[in-house]
């Protein structure tokens, strides 16, 4: 696997410092809060674990997986529900966790959709950011890096369903993104 890395473009070290920084911000904005924090899988699911055991407030974890119709690597804008939330955010206080804001499309679509639900409030908290490829207008509350236009890999993010185990956050090799 390690073949097939360029760079490291993210540490585990800067992660994990990121981690902690955005987690005690959430934890001092959610006192007295109803905190429902929903993980946009699968990308998300590394960093939604390594946060939530950095917040000290009582929260509860729910899950939504979305799928844009389209490429690997560009979303078209058309987003479908593959898995459902389990339970009502009616009443809650939703963050939304996500790994990475590209166009923007997938989280305007899911903020849409859950602010029809009742929801008291809903914040998104991102790791990545590429924001120079915006074109949907999310409000992003929470974010950990800001990344030039490059695809990146690891710690939760694919290419292809592959590198989601790398501790770091990597760009790989150019033959990977063309030669399979
Ligand atoms: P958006 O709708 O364009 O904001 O797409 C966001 C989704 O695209 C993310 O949740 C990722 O699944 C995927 N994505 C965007 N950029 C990258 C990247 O650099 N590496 C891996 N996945 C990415
Ligand atoms: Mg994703």
């Amino acid at each position: 696997m390690r073949d097939s890395i360029e760079r490291v473009l993210i540490t585990k070290e800067q992660i994990q410092d990121k981690v902690k920084e955005l987690a005690a911000d959430i934890s001092k904005d959610y006192r007295e809060k109803n905190l429902v924090i929903v993980g946009v899988l699968k990308g998300a699911v590394v960093f939604m674990g390594d946060l939530v055991k950095n917040i000290d407030v009582p929260l509860m974890l729910d899950f939504i997986a979305v799928s844009s119709y389209g490429n690997t690597t560009e979303t078209s804008g058309v987003v479908r529900i593959l898995k459902d939330l389990d339970n009502s955010i009616e009443g809650m206080d939703v963050l939304i966790v996500e790994d990475i804001i590209d166009s923007g499309l997938t989280l305007y679509y899911l903020q849409e959709n859950l602010r029809t639900r009742g929801a008291s409030s809903i914040r998104i908290c991102t790791l990545l950011d590429k924001p120079y490829r915006r074109k949907a207008n999310v409000k992003v509350d929470y974010k950990g890096f800001e990344i030039e236009d490059e695809f990146v890999v690891g710690y939760g993010l694919d290419f292809a369903e592959r590198f989601r185990n790398l501790p770091e956050i990597c760009v790989l090799k150019p033959e990977e993104y063309n030669g399979r």
